[in-house]
């Protein structure tokens, strides 16, 4: 596995994106910096990581035929493959909080960015961000948020989780045209945070409304049952679920 360590940069996902325009970086590469100053996450958030307590890399995969409709696909592969990762770190009740948070104990210690390339009709490479909590002790300001350590007691090696974790996920990208889409769908579910039972919502204009979430479907749309045998899907933008 070939790893480009940055000191300092704005965004993992931006220099690997900014790289594929120049050259075409080799499959499997993974970035990593000790500090962005201009980290990204989802739905056009920042992402705030401490130095030399955290993680932030950036893996870059390329697939042969993935059509663009296995979009959500890439999402639930990344999502399943840093749960299996984590838990080989022995770090205990891992759950994914749609639509691909990592929580450990019911808060969050990772996030994910999935920028996907696309050519004519596939996604031809996918830059997969990760940001992980490691060895932060306190967040202060973040109630929500855990890292490993606080998870599980232990002090980790940042070298070594990097090694891990990025091993483990290119695996599970690379053997995703093996799997049928509604495999890894299934699997995904049943890690779900919050599935079954009674859960609140948030739009972005700040209503908040009750509803259970029953599943996903194939493009990654949440499906809440609002009352019984009222069905929604939603799509990240228009939904927040809370914890
Ligand atoms: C989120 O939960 O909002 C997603 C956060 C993703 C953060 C990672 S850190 C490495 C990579 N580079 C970025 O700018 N973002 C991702």
């Amino acid at each position: 596995m070939k790893i480009i360590k940055l000191n300092a940069i704005d965004s993992t996902n931006t220099y690997l994106k900014n790289l594929s325009r120049e050259t075409r970086p080799e499959d499997g590469l993974v970035v990593v910096a000790n500090a962005q100053t201009n980290g990204r996450g989802q739905v056009g958030a920042s992402w705030q990581s401490k130095e030399g307590e955290s993680l932030t890399f950036s893996v870059f995969k390329s697939f042969n035929s993935l059509p663009i409709s296995a979009h959500a696909t890439v999402l639930f592969t990344t999502a399943i493959a840093i749960k299996e990762a984590l838990e080989q770190l022995n770090i205990s009740n891992i759950e994914i909080k749609w639509p691909n948070d990592i929580l450990a104990g019911g808060k969050k210690c990772c996030g994910v960015l999935i920028e996907n390339q696309l050519q004519q009709d596939t996604i031809a490479t996918a830059i997969v961000g990760v940001g992980l909590n490691v060895n932060e002790t306190e967040f202060d300001e973040l109630p929500q948020a855990t890292s490993l350590h606080l998870a599980s007691g232990c002090i980790f090696n940042l070298d070594d989780v990097l090694q891990h974790v990025s091993k483990i996920l290119l695996k599970h990208l690379s053997e995703i045209e093996r799997f049928s889409s509604e495999e890894i769908k299934t699997k995904y579910e049943a890690s779900l945070f919050k599935k079954g039972v009674v859960s609140t919502f948030e739009t972005p204009n700040g209503n908040q409304f009750s509803g259970i979430i029953r599943g996903v479907k194939d493009n990654g749309e949440l499906i809440v049952e609002k009352e019984q045998d009222v069905i929604k899907t939603f799509e990240v933008k228009q939904i927040r679920l809370l914890y």
